[in-house]
């Protein structure tokens, strides 16, 4: 009797996921980058989406320690004589209680009760800014990050190193696939064009591909894929992103290219502002990459209002050779700094199926968006592409020097007109002061 109460019940439950995972999902959002401790208004608006998955994409929460900005005293930050590091991990039993704030934040908690939450990291919830293999904490933290999206206590993911994960939602002939990334546990260092994803994850990632067909393929990074602004902003800041790995890059969209997998695109977040931007020649197809950061943390949230016009004019006179720049772009730049979360919608009756992409403001509304249709994702027949339209094929670090260094340049020769003006100014003040010395001594 038991058993047989123990066995339907099981068939009950089991009946009940398999039900769930195969329901028709049209409707995902996405976001990175939220302080657990700041306000986050931003939920009320990804709920009133209704989305049936959320995706985090890393900086869940911002773990480690931040110290400020200090040229002089004790704890000097910055300069040459900087004696202390900006970022510092926090203990175990911090990192459990940012979770706990983070979780129990109201508006999260209502999304947690309609759409279901899965996600991955980027390096403040990993544990530390910038952080890759070598961190101490990645164990200890992966348990922790885990505990937070609710990972069963037998789950696979808690027994491997990262925190790479794949789910396929919906029936036959309309399946969505997310394969998460893990961009940190197995990192090289920033400048060494080693590895991001590490061997065992390489060869997770090539079955994931290879595997089961799905209509549609997510593939959720943490740090952008395509754009790779830091060609264009270097040597004043750079950015983590794909485009500083050339050579893992490549592998990816080789890997891609070579799974005879249609339909998939990026999701990536980590820069603090939104865009859209593809990439038309790693694979027969256009490879989409939809950047929403942060669902708190935004550009133009650390600086005052009334300089926001200079952070657009800024936004929009660095060169970018990939970012979609249409009529739907809030700004002219096409690139959106104040809080968003993206959106994937998927219209299944449509014939053929379209796509819609959207960065969202906390308000809801769209502030960039493409629209396509499914089949523009598909390996076209040659020749379609390759005489065409080659917007989207230029690497950043190909442009023209002048082009690419165009923001770089703007800023020193603003410094140097500012020094020049300063020079003047001190060398005529002194000589007026000389010269009234000298009328006074000659009175
Ligand atoms: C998070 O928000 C709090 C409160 O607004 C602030 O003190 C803290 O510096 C923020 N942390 C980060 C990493 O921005
Ligand atoms: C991205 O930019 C960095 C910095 O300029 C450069 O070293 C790297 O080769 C670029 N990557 C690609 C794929 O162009």
């Amino acid at each position: 009797m038991a058993f047989a109460l123990t066995s339907m019940m099981f068939a009950l439950v089991f009946s009940f996921s398999a039900a769930a995972e195969e329901a028709l999902v049209s409707r995902i959002a996405f976001g990175s980058c939220a302080n657990q401790t700041s306000p986050q208004p931003i939920w009320d608006a990804i709920v009133n989406f209704k989305p049936q998955v959320f995706i985090w994409l890393g900086d869940n929460i911002y773990g480690d320690i931040r110290r400020p900005f200090k040229l002089f005293g004790n704890e000097r930050t910055i300069g040459p004589w900087k004696n202390v590091p900006r970022f510092v991990p926090s203990s175990e039993d911090e990192m459990r209680s940012k979770y706990k704030i983070a979780k129990s934040n109201h508006g999260y908690s209502r999304l947690r009760q309609i759409a279901k939450v899965i996600g991955t990291w980027d390096d403040h919830d990993y544990g530390l800014n910038d952080a890759g293999k070598e961190f101490k904490g990645k164990d200890a933290n992966q348990r922790l990050m885990l505990d937070f999206l609710d990972e069963p206590h037998d789950s696979p993911r808690r027994k491997q190193a990262g925190v790479y994960t794949s789910y396929t939602f919906g029936p036959e002939g309309r399946k969505i696939k997310v394969i998460l990334l893990d961009t940190r546990y197995h990192r090289d260092p920033l400048r060494s064009d080693g590895t991001i994803l590490g061997t065992a994850q390489w060869t997770w990632l090539k079955k994931e591909l290879d595997g089961p067909s799905s209509e549609i393929t997510i593939i959720a990074s943490s740090i952008q894929v395509v754009s790779n602004l830091s060609a264009c902003t270097g040597p004043l800041f750079y950015l983590e992103s794909w485009g500083r790995f050339p050579r893992e890059r490549n592998r990816l969209f080789k890997l891609i290219s070579n799974s005879k997998r249609d339909g998939v695109f990026f999701i990536s977040g980590d820069v603090h502002f939104g865009e859209i931007t593809r990439y038309d020649c790693g694979t027969e197809y256009p490879l989409y990459d939809i950047t929403s950061s942060g669902l708190t943390q935004a550009v133009e949230k650390a600086i005052p209002s009334f300089l926001h016009f200079v952070l657009r004019f800024l936004a929009w006179v660095t060169p970018t050779t990939m970012r979609v720049m249409n009529n739907n772009c809030k700004h002219r730049s096409c690139t959106y700094g104040q809080p968003n979360f993206g959106v994937i919608e998927v219209n299944w009756d449509a014939n053929p199926v379209r796509l819609r992409f959207e960065v969202r403001g906390v308000s809801g509304e769209a502030v960039n968006s493409v629209t396509i249709s499914l089949p523009e994702l598909k390996k076209s027949k040659p020749n379609i592409n390759k005489k065409g339209k080659q917007q989207f094929c230029t690497l950043e670090v190909d442009l023209p020097w002048l082009v690419r260094h165009r923001v770089a340049i703007l800023f020193f020769l603003l410094t140097a007109s500012v020094i020049v003006v300063q020079v003047g100014v001190l060398y005529m003040a002194i000589s007026v002061l000389v010269k009234c010395l000298r009328k006074s001594k000659l009175d």
